[in-house]
């Protein structure tokens, strides 16, 4: 790969990086989830491995190959992923949560398969709030000067609502992605800038989340006192 991963700026560090989707069931065989294939996340942890990091990769339902070493652990629901986060934070120099993290869980864990009723209006899904991981983690540092970087993918405003949930979540760098019908990613338009909660703004070039994960150790490197 490029020059940048024979930078060792990560030698010695002890770093977690959250990937995938979480999955909130509702009864023995359905879930709210989302469609993140957990690719950035696995980006982070390989180019963190590669720079010389130790890493812990807290994978919510992901499909992809363990990356070569890396410690992976395997989470399901959001109030799962908090857990193994914790954990693995108390002894983490940085902690980037690149999971997309289910708002929302069912409010009642259906034990038996829901039934449709002939004649029955729908039954109405009754949902509560998951605990926000990034803000705990960013508010309640694990660890002192421990680095928490957050990711967010917004439609309008990027620069206006990414500063708004930076100052929110208290994170100290939010990675933040523009998504809309005609910024799909992939597509030439896609756009993406990484705020800092010292102000500073770095805008991503197009490429791969190869590149935007090295960018995000090249940021977070310097921030290690
Ligand atoms: N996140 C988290 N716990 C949650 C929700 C989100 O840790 N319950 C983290 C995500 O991993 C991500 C960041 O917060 O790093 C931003 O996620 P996003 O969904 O953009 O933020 P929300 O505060 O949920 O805002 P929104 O209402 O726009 O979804
Ligand atoms: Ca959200």
């Amino acid at each position: 790969r490029g020059p940048q991963s024979a930078v060792a700026d990560l030698a010695g560090r002890n770093v977690v990086v959250s990937a995938g989707g979480t999955r909130e069931p509702l009864d023995p065989v359905r879930y709210l989830g989302n469609r993140s294939s957990g690719k950035q996340g696995y980006a982070l942890a390989r180019t963190a491995v590669a720079r010389g990091a130790r890493v812990t990769l807290i994978a919510a339902n992901t499909t992809l190959p363990d990356p070569a070493g890396v410690d992976v652990v395997r989470v399901g629901t959001a109030a799962q992923l908090r857990e193994a986060v914790l954990k693995a934070a108390a002894d983490a120099d940085a902690v980037v949560m690149a999971a997309a993290v289910a708002d929302f869980r069912p409010a009642h864990y259906v034990t038996g398969k829901i039934k449709k009723k002939d004649g029955e209006e729908p039954p109405p899904l009754e949902l509560v709030r998951n605990p926000d991981i990034l803000a705990e983690l960013s508010t309640d540092r694990q660890r002192p000067g421990q680095i928490v970087v957050g990711f967010a993918a917004e439609t309008d405003d990027v620069q206006a609502n990414g500063r708004a949930k930076l100052a929110r979540k208290g994170c100290d760098l939010l990675v933040v992605n523009e998504v809309g019908e005609h910024k799909a990613f992939g597509s030439e338009e896609n756009e993406a800038v990484v705020l800092g909660a010292d102000g500073s703004e770095t805008p991503v070039p197009y490429g791969p989340k190869e590149d935007l994960a090295e960018l995000v150790w090249t940021l977070v490197a310097p921030k290690f006192s």
